[in-house]
């Protein structure tokens, strides 16, 4: 998959920008503040429909205008397909995929596929376990309907069950009650630890080769599934077992301390935690290597290599790491953001200075 051409109006700081893309490596160069994330965030919301920015949809619209647009031509192997997204300051986003107004966002997802990796994604190593079972969750959901409405039902049963350790006045009482709620929760339960259980038996290889490459063979990284432990006796009975066994302790802190909502990642370099004693350059590599893994699970999902979208990658990487990442995604097309690039020069540079994209014509 590639985008061919992306087309801003009144977006963010471009009022109207024309930006071509070529197969294989494109680089936004320019200074701090010039417009180089807000052409990720575009290509991106015209591939997911909303922005990675946590910010109201309706701050894309360039301050004093009323309507914004952004339009991206994309090509698959067998297709072509043209999104577009138009803002309006007093209406409803509205989404064209080939000039044809769509009704829910739904309809866009599964068009175009696109990786997109920023800074930000560090949390997926440093930070706490939400983040890593957010990526799990993110990632399966897009590719298994199923999982996703387990996990919403999960959520609602939990709340529930929750809900009913802190209203209860009586124990006895409790635990006559709390049995139907246990249960519902089990079957659950099961069926995302089996995705998530499969995607990161997936996931994991990927990520290991990918780190192997940008650490020039020196970091081996290992991801492991970090759910709850029933040994090798049947998953269903023994959380039920456990949260029996748990009842009176949660019934004292009003919450359910077994089950999925506790998963994590374990995540080793070299068999040492990374969360505790990595480099900020490993858990920027590890992080990254997640990332690349995704490409080639969305691959086997679409048949294609989706477009992968960096944003500001290279800080914190040594000169060596980001030659080897560069090579590592040559398989896809891939748009960089940096201040600063002289790693190759057959590569399609584009110069972002206060909203304008500009060929460099000097490569
Ligand atoms: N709605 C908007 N209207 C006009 N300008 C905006 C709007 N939203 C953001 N901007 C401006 O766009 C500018 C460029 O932002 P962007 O994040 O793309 O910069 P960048 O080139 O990626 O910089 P850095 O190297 O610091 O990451 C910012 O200075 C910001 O103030
Ligand atoms: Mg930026």
């Amino acid at each position: 998959m590639k985008i061919n051409t992306l087309t801003l109006k009144n977006f963010r700081n471009y009022q109207k920008e024309v930006v071509k893309f070529e197969d294989g490596l494109n680089i936004l160069v320019g200074k701090n503040a010039q417009g180089k994330t807000n052409i990720l965030e575009a290509i991106f919301f015209a591939v997911i429909g909303k922005s990675f920015k946590a910010s109201k949809e309706k701050e894309a619209i360039k301050w004093e205008e009323e309507v914004a647009s952004i339009k991206a031509e994309f090509s698959r192997e067998f297709r072509d397909v043209a999104i577009e997204l138009i803002f309006n300051k007093s209406a409803k986003k509205a989404v064209k995929i080939d000039g044809i107004s769509i009704k829910k966002i739904g309809e866009l997802l599964g068009n175009v596929n696109a990786v997109f990796f920023s800074p930000q994604e560090l949390k997926l190593v440093k930070e706490s376990p939400d983040e890593r079972r957010r990526f799990m969750n993110v990632d399966i959901s897009q590719t298994n309907k199923r999982y996703f409405y387990a996990l919403n039902r999960y959520e609602k049963v939990l709340a529930n069950r929750n809900k009913l350790l802190k209203m209860s006045k009586d124990f006895n009482a409790l635990k006559e009650t709390i049995d139907i709620w246990d249960k519902a929760l089990v079957d659950l339960a099961e069926k995302i630890y089996l995705e998530r259980k499969l995607f990161i038996e997936k996931l994991a290889p990927f990520a290991e080769k990918a780190h192997n490459y940008i650490s020039n063979g020196q970091e081996k990284l290992e991801i492991k599934y970090d759910s709850f432990d029933f040994g090798d006796k049947d998953f269903k009975s023994e959380m039920l077992k456990a949260l029996q066994k748990n009842l009176e302790k949660d019934y004292k802190h009003g919450y359910t301390s077994v089950g999925v909502h506790r998963d994590d990642l374990d995540i080793y370099l070299n068999g040492v935690e990374v969360k505790s004693f990595g480099s900020q350059g490993q858990q920027r590599t590890v992080a990254l290597s997640m990332k690349l893994a995704e490409l080639e699970i969305i691959k086997e999902r679409a048949g294609e290599y989706p477009i992968l979208l960096l944003d500001d990658v290279f800080s914190e990487l040594d000169i060596d790491r980001q030659k080897r990442l560069l090579n590592f995604t040559s398989r896809t097309q891939t748009i960089i953001t940096c201040t600063e690039f002289n790693l190759k020069s057959e590569v399609n540079i584009l110069q972002v200075v206060n909203g304008k994209v500009q060929k460099n014509t000097a490569n």
